[in-house]
């Protein structure tokens, strides 16, 4: 499938590699880039950071595997998005994260973000979302929600409409 990347992107993303000594260097932030404007990571997506930044595609592609924020198919409308970090974790995150893909018939096994047959939700863990005084953390889109029994992750659920 043939890429097309708006102009605009594409000098951005020079001006962005331009702030570091190595190209490769920029890598990280060249691939948040991506997934901010296109929402996910796609091989075609993989094989055009690595042309810009003079490296062969395996390197991209390690990057996009290694890291879990790194999505490799589209997100769904709404993201679950569950903080596995310490606090969480003994706060139940691990649990959570458990009770939601079950809830959603997804495996909770499976490396990075998961998204359901129709689009709707995807799950996914995170590192600290900077609030680990009141785990287990959340965010459903854009939104913050903290000490989140199951029960309260089936409401959120609830409330996606
Ligand atoms: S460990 Fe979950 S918010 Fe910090």
């Amino acid at each position: 499938m043939a890429l097309n990347i708006p102009a605009e992107f594409d000098r951005e993303m020079d001006e962005l590699i331009s702030r570091y000594p190595v190209r490769r260097s920029a890598s990280l932030m060249v691939l948040h880039a991506w997934q901010e404007k296109f929402g996910w990571i796609s091989q075609e997506a993989v094989a055009w950071v690595a042309a810009k930044l003079g490296l062969q595609p395996i390197h991209v592609f390690e990057l996009v595997t290694f890291y879990p924020m790194f999505r490799q198919a589209p997100a769904g409308k709404f993201q679950f998005k569950v903080c596995r970090t310490l606090s969480c974790a003994l706060g139940g995150g691990h649990e959570l994260h458990g009770h939601l893909c079950g809830k959603l018939g997804l495996d909770p096994k499976k490396h990075g973000a998961q998204t359901t047959a129709d689009g709707r939700f995807s799950v996914e863990f995170v590192e600290c979302l900077a609030s680990c005084g009141t785990a287990p953390v959340v965010m459903v889109n854009d939104t913050f929600h903290q000490g989140v029994t199951t029960g309260k992750a089936d409401e959120l659920v609830a409330g996606c409409r």
